[in-house]
């Protein structure tokens, strides 16, 4: 049987099928587990207004949040080469997600697989004690 963390990754490396990119020909799927148990898929979707751009896993995560979810526990990332999240994904991830979230990146191709938690790849995050 497939481990969570896998079956993660299978429906990150399917969502990335839909990657519209037109300008960057780079395409990203991504994948969250929620801790309910659900998985929200997204990929990156263009626009010639560069900037409008919308990152793979910032979809999966406001999918995740928009259906009702507030934790997340892992965070599957599909590319050509297994590029990792961006900052902005990084800082939207850690909203929420625990410290020992894991995150696997994997690529499109083979089964290469890099696997990280929340606190390593954004340490120091800031948060909403910083807040109070
Ligand atoms: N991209 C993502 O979808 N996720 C990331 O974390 C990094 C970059 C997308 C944005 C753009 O569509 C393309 O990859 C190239 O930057």
């Amino acid at each position: 049987m497939k481990s969570d963390l896998e079956e993660l990754v299978s429906v990150a490396r399917v969502a990335r099928r839909n990657a519209y990119v037109p300008y960057s020909h780079y395409a990203v799927g991504a994948a969250v587990l929620a801790k309910s148990g659900q998985v929200y898929s997204g990929c990156n979707v263009e626009n010639a207004a560069y900037p409008t751009s919308l990152c793979a896993e910032r979809v999966a995560i406001v999918k995740a949040v928009s259906a009702g979810e507030r934790e997340l526990v892992a965070l599957a990332v599909v590319t050509s080469n297994a590029g990792s999240p961006c900052g902005s994904c990084r800082q939207v991830f850690s909203e929420f997600a625990g410290d020992d979230a894991v995150i696997v990146l994997a690529t499109a191709r083979g089964n290469r697989r890099k696997k990280s938690s929340m606190k390593q790849i954004l340490p120091d995050r800031f948060g909403p004690e910083h807040l109070q």
